[in-house]
């Protein structure tokens, strides 16, 4: 085998370890993507959320295997978009972010929401982001944001 190949932030690149290794160990210890959080490793808390072709995914329940072929996008990739600076701009608006552990993923959480609904109500908002958790914020701020963001970003999403 020649390695995984995959798009990582928009660059090719090839990993040549074993597809049973978890994408998120991959992502923090060899592309040093230290915005996907380690928090739990079971699937639970979202922390280690990324995008894997548009979708959502807790990249602790990822083997490398699955990822040949993928666009995979992380904190660090998203950051340089528009629609990111809309985020960014309206959690901030809110003060939606304390300790700020979570928020990596719960801003690809909003992404990978607004990008298939780019209205969404307040239900939804919430049906969006829960798999990511939250242990400061009460997650209201959050909500706000995300609400906030749908609006001053309309047309971008
Ligand atoms: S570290 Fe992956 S879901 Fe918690
Ligand atoms: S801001 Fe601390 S876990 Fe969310």
């Amino acid at each position: 085998m020649d390695g995984i190949r995959f798009t990582l932030n928009g660059r090719e690149v090839v990993y040549d370890g074993s597809a049973a290794d978890r994408l998120l160990d991959v992502l923090r210890d060899i592309y040093r993507c230290t915005s996907v959080k380690c928090g739990c490793k079971e699937g639970e808390c979202g922390a280690c959320s990324v995008l894997m072709d548009g979708v959502l995914y807790n990249s602790c329940c990822v083997a490398m295997g699955a990822v040949e072929g993928a666009s995979v996008v992380t904190m660090e990739g998203f950051r340089e978009t528009e629609r990111f600076h809309v985020l960014e701009k309206a959690f901030g608006e809110v003060s939606a972010v304390q300790c700020g552990f979570c928020i990596p993923g719960m801003v690809l959480a909003a992404e990978a929401l607004l990008s298939r609904n780019p209205h969404p109500t307040e239900d939804d908002i919430r049906e969006g982001l829960s798999g990511n958790l939250c242990r400061c914020t009460g997650y209201n701020a959050i909500v706000n944001a995300v609400s906030i963001a749908a609006k001053e970003g309309d047309g971008l999403w």
